[in-house]
């Protein structure tokens, strides 16, 4: 069902610090800060040859990053994003499976402009996994 890794989200307490990070130590390409205020966060993606990072820094008050951050100050793996071809079919077929979809079970439009949905971490390894229609 799963394809392509699409991309590994990292929340971080200072966004300009760790876009450096992954810039200048890691010698990385990365985009500017990029506000999605309808997701609550301010994401740099980071583009790798085989996938990308994507960093997450809380915006507005009610962003889902500030409560991870704190639990985790230092900032930490958030979520991965698998790709799947159709999104309404996986959705399906994995809570046939027992699988829990967060929110109201519906895809929403995600960061990159294509439907996304959030698997509850508690079914998946402790891992909160996006699926994104590729
Ligand atoms: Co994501």
């Amino acid at each position: 069902m799963i394809g392509r890794l699409n991309h590994v989200a990292i929340a971080v307490p200072d966004l300009k610090a760790a876009a450096a990070l992954y810039r200048d130590t890691l010698g990385a390409r990365v985009s500017a800060p990029q506000p999605l205020a309808e997701h609550g966060v301010t994401t740099v993606f980071v583009d790798l040859a085989n996938t990308r990072i994507e960093l997450l820094h809380p915006l507005g008050a009610q962003s889902p990053i500030s409560r991870f951050l704190e639990r985790h100050p230092t900032g930490g793996v958030h979520h991965v994003c698998y790709e799947v071809e159709d999104i309404l079919a996986a959705r399906d077929q994995l809570t046939a499976q027992g699988a829990r979809v967060l929110g109201d079970g519906e895809p929403r439009t995600g960061a990159h402009g294509k439907p996304v949905l959030f698997l509850h971490p508690a079914d998946f390894c402790g891992t909160l996994v996006e699926l994104e229609q590729a």
